[in-house]
């Protein structure tokens, strides 16, 4: 008989307004869970799996809202655990790709353990040199976030000088890096003087400012980057938008990777400044990064040598314990996290 255990999960109770709250999601241990696939049955293909690290992603707040208009993705099921990306240990499974003991990252619920029927953004784990939690960013969603966003959407030049917004997050820091490698002139901004020495210590861009305590971004602007923008990669959209568009070169690119500034209001704030995208012929796009898995190989390829070699880093901030999941989550709305917030549920 196989073991039947309960499977602590991350509830989403219901759809909200405003800023996400701890209470917003409900900690249960009512599941069970049996840890072997059942001999015969008529779902397709499944994967059960134990679940090691969830990742937090700005993303889902947007998941939380009852509808999404333009969205790529569904809202949350309420009374159904929370789904986000993480990395897993396959139990058992009756999918031809995967098989017991492999580790695997994709989307998953926030639980102990899955029962996965939708296996579609599965992804098995190759490389295991690394530790295993990078696949939650620097090696998974973010860090190709952060890959396509650069190389494609900014169509970058040697000498350009780039901002970055919310620069050392699970995204940011990686944007950074990888334009200083490319010959850029990185600027970056964030949320505590702890962040901008991050940026400027570990990360190596070359100039940053904590947002928080500049009256005027403008000037801020004007001060940190004199000779203005050619590329700006947008992760905070608002007032920090309004005001680097009037700090833009002529030909800008502003890659639109998110906006959380705008991600907890009830309506979305106007952006003043914008015929300076004619005047200055700029050029601004936004991108999804589920349209680019198919160069996750290619990232790979590039992005492990770096790391091995030490040319490349990435900063974690880590919560252990599936019941802190909902803080950690949260705690991104307010800049509470210190580079790429993910969740230990299990160390195997
Ligand atoms: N397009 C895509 O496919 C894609 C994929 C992944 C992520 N994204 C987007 O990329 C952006 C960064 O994501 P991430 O995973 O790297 O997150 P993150 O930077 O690791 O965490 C979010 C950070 O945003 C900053 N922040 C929070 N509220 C803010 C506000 N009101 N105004 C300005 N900054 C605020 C905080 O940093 P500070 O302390 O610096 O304020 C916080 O630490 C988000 O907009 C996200 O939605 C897009």
């Amino acid at each position: 008989m196989a073991d039947v255990v309960r499977n602590k999960q991350v509830i989403f109770k219901d759809y909200i307004n405003g800023y996400p709250k701890t209470s917003d999601m409900l900690l249960t241990s009512d599941a069970t869970v049996c840890l072997e696939l059942p001999n015969n049955n008529n779902d397709g293909p499944l994967v059960l799996t134990k679940n090691l690290y969830l990742s937090c992603d700005p993303y889902m707040r947007n998941r939380m809202n009852k509808s999404m208009e333009g969205s790529y993705i569904d809202s949350f099921t309420p009374g159904s655990p929370v789904i986000g990306y993480g990395v897993s240990r396959v139990l058992d499974s009756s999918h031809p790709d995967f098989k017991k003991g492999d580790l695997i990252w994709g989307l998953i619920n926030w639980e102990e353990y899955s029962l996965i029927k939708d296996t579609s953004s599965l992804i098995k784990i190759q490389h295991t040199d690394v530790p295993l939690s990078y696949y939650t960013g620097i090696l998974g969603m973010p860090g190709m976030t952060a890959y396509v966003g650069f190389h494609k959407i900014c169509s970058p030049k040697k000498g350009d000088t780039i901002f970055v917004s919310a620069a050392s997050g699970a995204v940011g820091q990686l944007v950074g890096q990888f334009a200083k490698l490319y010959g850029c002139y990185v600027v970056g901004s964030a949320g505590s003087q702890e962040k901008v020495d991050l940026l400027k210590n570990k990360f190596g861009f070359d100039e940053a400012f904590n947002y928080k305590e500049e009256q005027d971004l403008d000037s801020a602007l004007k001060r940190y980057v004199p000779n203005g923008i050619d590329i700006y990669f947008e992760n905070v959209g608002g007032k920090m938008l309004e005001e680097v568009l009037r700090n833009m070169r002529l030909n800008g690119r502003v890659a639109v990777c998110g906006m959380i500034s705008q991600y907890n209001l009830d309506q979305p704030e106007g952006i003043r400044n914008l015929f300076l995208l004619v005047m200055k012929r700029i050029r601004m796009e936004g991108f999804i990064v589920f349209d680019s898995y198919h160069l996750y190989p290619k990232f790979l390829e590039m992005i492990l040598p770096l790391i091995h070699e030490g040319k490349i880093t990435y900063v974690e901030d880590t919560v252990e314990g599936l019941e802190h999941g909902p803080a950690a989550l949260v705690g991104l709305f307010s800049g509470k996290n210190v580079g790429k917030q993910l969740v230990v549920v299990a160390h195997e």
